[in-house]
């Protein structure tokens, strides 16, 4: 949510500020702006509204030659998308400029308190407030010399979430960073350095990276980089090395990233699986999980705080262990957690899930429960990212980067992992050897049988040619897939922007029904498994209403031909595995249509990919 980027070094900024900010437009893409300090100590901003081409073009002609600067890409929490809220925000004398990723709680206060000081104020965000606070301790009468000195005394005033990048016309050169709450992080290169939000701005540049932590302060310039606390004591921070290469980042012969990321899923499953499975024992090695057995006591209840996609994982995870480990789980929309968190303790295991490992109120929710004593691990896919280092304990997805916005392979990946935890906590408890060894072996052929499943990619997409002008969708399933027509319906209103509803089938008669009719078709998921009659019956109760029926069932399932409009097959699995092979037709699904609508797929309207605001 909000991209920044910024450079101190040698060569000219501008060409590397517009690079890093194409590889953060996915964070936000409503405007972007870049500020550059010219050699006089003028600083030049140029800021557009719409996407980072838009910056570009309002770009050129521009003539930009200094070597430090920050850019930006911004979704809008304060304040409609224009020029004048687009960041960088500038103070009274165009002399301080700011990019801010969070909210500043207090700034209302503030703002006031500046306007009766005789500030004036270009926007109505709650950033612009920072570039006044710096200016304001600028001119103070302590006078501080540096700009990081007027940083800190700005942050003091400042209540919320920030990471932010600073330059000046007053100690020209130099480049400010500081975070609370919102990712940061320093890149390190030969005689040149950066600050991004995200990884993804630097990987081209550097892979030697410094992780800020909160309250932490980055001071920048072509002659080197250092990292203070707020109270101005240096701090030392080792130098991480990022993984993952540039082509992870690239849509390769794909059109969209979605797409690429869609037809990743065996690799994805595979990835989470490497290294991992102890075929003989039935059981999982994964590190995380020898320190949960040697640092707590028996688990006795696992609490899963997490958004989006990463909740409905989050669901599908909590029959597998609960059907396999015998653990009561319960699953918590992280916002709720945060402020009514379930009773916690020294024997509930908190599993966070999170794709970015960014999400506010996941990384909130962790912290609450440390707060609370309870053993925390997360399950995230971006390597070093907040959540990672914030939980305990956490086991990484190994996905690989995730750039369209709708997650997919993310899911894929967040399931399987789901599976080794309850394989984990099961023999932990009574599971079998045998019954873990049969989930295991199952596991190893999933990659296979994933790749089956994508192959029928024409036929969903014929699918989306008949249904792609529809506007209202259901989906049904029932136990495991209950939470595959959650993210299924939630796939397609992201991307297309039709309406859909996820529903469990047997809740289906108590309202959704009602909605039924020749137009409004009905997704069911329904392989052969322990519901599979159940869900049968809801699918004749639909007929009988004239609504159409787009079934997922598994392959040689020649039943259902009589009673599903269109089948999309997916192979045979076992039945906690089953979300993983048909989730996959659900997300080319929402993938036709959306093209089929002409929607700008890998940058959905008003949503973002890493939610680091509450
Ligand atoms: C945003 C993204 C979703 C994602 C959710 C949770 O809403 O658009 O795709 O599922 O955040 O993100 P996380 O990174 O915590 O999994």
């Amino acid at each position: 949510m909000c991209g920044i980027i910024s450079y101190a070094g040698k060569r000219k900024a501008l060409p590397i500020l517009l690079e890093g900010l194409y590889r953060l437009e996915y964070r936000g893409y409503d405007s972007a702006g870049v500020a550059v300090v010219e050699k006089n100590g003028v600083v030049q901003s140029v800021r557009a509204v719409g996407r980072v081409e838009d910056l570009a073009s309002s770009l050129s002609g521009v003539d930009m030659h200094g070597t430090v600067g920050i850019a930006h890409t911004r979704w809008a929490t304060h304040g409609a998308p224009s020029v004048a809220n687009a960041h960088p925000h500038a103070d009274c004398k165009n002399s301080v400029f700011v990019v801010h990723n969070g909210i500043i709680e207090n700034h209302n206060h503030v703002r006031s308190a500046l306007l009766r000081e005789g500030h004036v104020f270009s926007s109505e965000t709650d950033s612009e407030v920072l570039a006044h606070l710096i200016e304001r301790a600028l001119a103070g009468y302590r006078k501080p010399f540096f700009l990081e000195d007027a940083v800190s005394e700005a942050l003091r005033h400042v209540e919320g979430t920030f990471g932010i990048a600073v330059v000046s016309a007053h100690d020209a050169g130099k480049l400010v960073v500081a975070r609370r709450g919102s990712p940061l992080l320093l890149g390190i290169g030969d005689g040149e350095f950066f600050a991004a939000s995200d990884s993804a701005a630097l990987v081209r540049h550097t892979r030697r990276i410094v992780y800020l932590d909160d309250n932490e302060l980055g001071i920048l310039s072509p002659q080197g980089y250092e990292v203070r606390n707020f109270r101005h004591k240096p701090v030392a921070k080792a130098i991480e090395t990022l993984v993952g290469s540039l082509s992870d980042a690239q849509k390769g012969q794909y059109e969209h990233f979605m797409a690429k990321e869609i037809h990743e899923a065996p690799d994805v499953i595979r990835n989470a699986l490497r290294g991992r499975v102890l075929y003989h024992d039935g059981t999982v090695k994964i590190g995380a999980l020898d320190s949960l057995a040697k640092k707590s006591a028996r688990i006795e209840r696992v609490v899963i705080p997490s958004c989006g996609t990463s909740f409905y994982a989050g669901l599908a995870g909590k029959y597998m262990i609960e059907e396999f480990a015998g653990i009561p789980t319960e699953v918590v929309h992280a916002s709720e957690f945060r402020y009514a968190p379930p009773p916690l303790g020294a024997h509930t295991l908190v599993v966070a899930i999170s794709q970015s490992g960014e999400t506010a109120d996941t990384l909130e929710a962790v912290r609450e429960a440390k707060r609370k004593r309870a053993p925390t691990l997360a399950i995230v896919n971006v390597v070093g990212s907040s959540i990672a280092r914030e939980a305990q304990m956490g086991i990484y997805n190994y996905a690989g980067p995730e750039i369209g916005v709708a997650s997919t392979k993310a899911f894929i990946s967040q399931l399987t992992v789901l599976s080794l935890l309850a394989v984990w906590l099961g023999r932990q408890h009574s599971l079998s050897v045998s019954t873990g060894r049969s989930i295991l072996e199952e596991l190893q052929y999933l990659p296979q049988k994933a790749a089956v499943a994508l192959a029928a990619a024409p036929r969903v997409r014929e699918l989306a040619e008949i249904y792609g002008a529809y506007d209202n969708f259901l989906y049904l399933g029932r136990k495991y897939n209950w939470p595959t027509a959650l993210e299924g319906a939630l796939k397609l209103k992201e991307i297309s922007y039709a309406h859909a509803e996820g529903y469990a089938a047997g809740e289906m008669k108590h309202g959704p029904i009602a909605l039924v009719t020749d137009t409004f078709p009905t997704v069911v998921i329904a392989p052969s498994d322990s519901v599979y009659e159940k869900t049968i019956s809801n699918i004749q109760e639909i007929k009988a209403r004239r609504g159409k029926i787009i079934a997922v069932a598994t392959e040689g399932n020649t039943e259902i031909e009589k009673l599903a409009d269109h089948i999309l097959f997916i192979p045979k699995t076992i039945e906690m595995l089953t979300p993983i092979l048909a989730v996959i037709p659900l997300q080319l699904f929402a993938y036709y249509v959306a093209h089929k609508r002409g929607c700008d797929i890998d940058k959905p309207r008003n949503l973002a990919k890493s939610v680091t605001v509450e």
